[in-house]
């Protein structure tokens, strides 16, 4: 028998990256403060800055006064509030549904939900870019899945009106969180409108919500669409919302049955009912006239990065910015500098992304200058001059 000690040093050094963790001690959107350094700050999703506003910390405070700091129980038992009940109906009548479900986070909502939506009989398509917290709560579902990719959508769709006697179940995200936005929304909801009966279309729109769109409701809106033409609607309130947890919207009838079935949501102490009061407060500002002006603000930011990086036009219009570098010694020259310079980016590698794509990953936001991207990108450009 080997023992627990030797196996767990053995697992420890057979895992591919070790990834370090600096704890902040304050900081917002455009700068965070270390124990050593103050850093510009591009590697959090706070894409709106809303993480530190004011009048949303105002009601979270509010709220603990008036409920206490925990939710104090599952959401059936003593951990539903009245701000719990009112976020849900007002995220949902925001985005077009009729119902929506909170979770205390995405990848809770994400691991929880397939389980109970597909069987033997189902076939679940999921975007090879799709978030892990999907890739698990598939392979916890047991069930059959292919991946896809925009290179072989059209091949996908061919193969599932051909095979109309099963359903499937169809996953993508409206940002991929290491690759950029999705192109292909449209295909997949003439696919939805002419299969009706047979096609379940899902979309994670965790780094659109909130921040993409003139009135925030995500890719979907950016690409012309409406949010309820898919059948459910995932977000999350960590990034452009500043507060916490995850949502699901769709139709009565699924919510309904999703709020009675899944297990990572009936089977765990509710979110604390500051934070649904701090995101009430959050999704207020996100439909007023404060939140178009920061969404023009992160637009602008995209475009200016964009005219940094590409010559030739926007390239990816999110939030999330990936510059590729085939040569790993680059990338990491690249990341030092920054971090020297007091720059934090995202250094991603494989596994989370191809062996062969190592990049660097920045995430704008609303809060930053123009000359906080100029200040980034002369330090890359000086680098991959000289290497
Ligand atoms: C697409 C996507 N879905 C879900 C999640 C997880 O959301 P949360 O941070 O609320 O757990 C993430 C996290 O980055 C994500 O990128």
């Amino acid at each position: 028998m080997v023992k627990w000690s030797d196996y767990i040093a053995k697992q420890y050094e057979s895992l591919l990256v070790l990834r370090e963790r600096i704890p902040r001690l304050s900081g917002d959107a455009r700068y965070l403060t270390t124990k050593t350094k103050k850093h510009l700050n591009f590697i959090s999703n706070d894409y709106l800055g809303l993480s530190t506003n004011a009048d949303i910390v105002e009601s979270f405070n509010k709220a603990t006064n008036v409920y206490g700091l925990g939710s104090t129980g599952a959401p059936t038992l003593s951990g539903y509030t009245e701000e719990h009940h009112l976020l849900s109906s007002e995220i949902a009548s925001w985005l077009g549904f009729n119902r929506c479900l909170l979770f205390n986070s995405g990848f809770q909502l994400n691991v929880g939900i397939y389980s109970q939506l597909v069987d033997s009989n189902t076939m679940l398509w999921l975007d090879r870019n799709c978030h892990a917290s999907h890739i698990d709560g598939i392979l916890l579902s047991k069930t059959k899945f292919s991946s896809f990719t925009e290179d072989n959508i059209d091949t996908m769709i061919d193969k599932i009106k051909l095979q109309s006697e099963k359903r499937h179940l169809i996953l993508t995200e409206g940002v991929f969180s290491m690759d950029g936005t999705c192109s292909y929304l449209n295909k997949l909801l003439q696919l939805k409108k002419s299969c009706p009966d047979n096609v379940l279309l899902v979309i994670d729109d965790a780094h659109g919500v909130g921040a993409l769109g003139d009135n925030g409701f995500g890719t979907m809106e950016q690409l012309g669409l409406k949010t309820n033409e898919v059948d459910l609607f995932i977000g999350t309130f960590g990034k452009a919302f500043g507060t916490h947890g995850g949502f699901i919207c769709g139709n009565e009838n699924i919510i309904e049955y999703l709020q009675q079935s899944v297990r990572s949501q009936i089977y765990s102490t509710n979110l604390p009912p500051s934070i649904a009061a701090a995101t009430r407060k959050s999704l207020e500002i996100i439909k007023s006239n404060d939140g178009i002006a920061l969404r023009q603000r992160l637009r602008s930011n995209i475009s200016y990065f964009s005219s940094l990086t590409h010559k030739n036009g926007i390239y990816n219009q999110s939030p999330i910015q990936l510059l590729i570098f085939s040569d790993l010694n680059k990338l990491d020259a690249i990341h030092t500098r920054l971090f020297e310079n007091n720059v934090l980016v995202g250094k991603i590698k494989y596994p989370t992304v191809p062996k062969d794509k190592p990049r660097l990953r920045i995430s704008l936001n609303a809060l930053h200058l123009n000359q906080d991207l100029n200040f980034l990108m002369d330090n890359i450009n000086c680098m991959d001059n000289i290497l």
